[in-house]
């Protein structure tokens, strides 16, 4: 019998994306189980609060009915295995996104070779986004429409 396939995109998500949901889609389509996991070490200083982003996620994947939104603390890997995922799912947008994700990879595999980690093009159209030129544009007061889903703009409107 095939194995199944449980995925696990993790990420910062400070906030969701229009690009962070184009992959979550394409992984959700390759996936039996799909897990979307929002990072809570503060590695970062996030502008939203990891239960805003969970949050947010879970609103804005609600078409994705097998899709399970959460949380995690400590290795990516450790998690991974608590929720018996076998592939991590990252996006690659640019060359530029290449040289951190290959080392986190072969970092994640020597520390739990099982795991497969897979990586996913998103449509062109969001290949120059990131949540922090989003935050940035948001703060100045720019327009981010098209670029996030309508609660995260809102979400941003009340932040700044
Ligand atoms: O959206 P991001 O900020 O690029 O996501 C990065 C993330 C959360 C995938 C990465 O920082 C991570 O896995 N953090 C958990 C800690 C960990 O496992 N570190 C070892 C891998 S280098």
């Amino acid at each position: 019998m095939p194995k199944k396939m449980i995925g696990l995109y993790p990420g910062s998500f400070d906030p969701v994306t229009n690009g962070h949901l184009d992959i979550a889609k394409r992984a959700y389509d390759i996936c039996d189980e799909m897990h979307i996991a929002v990072v809570a070490n503060p590695s970062k200083k996030a502008l939203f609060p990891v239960e805003e982003r969970v949050e947010l996620l879970k609103k804005t994947t609600k078409h994705l009915p097998k899709v399970v939104i959460s949380s995690f603390n400590g290795l990516l890997v450790d998690y991974a295995k608590e929720i018996n995922a076998n592939i991590i799912f990252r996006g690659l947008r640019a060359v530029s996104d290449f040289e951190f994700e290959f080392q986190m990879a072969l970092i994640n595999r020597s520390l739990h070779p099982k795991i497969e980690v897979v990586f996913l093009v998103p449509n062109e159209k969001f290949i120059f986004l990131s949540s922090s030129s989003i935050k940035e544009v948001a703060k100045l007061g720019g327009n981010v429409r098209g670029f996030v889903p309508a609660v995260v703009e809102k979400a941003l409107r009340r932040v700044f």
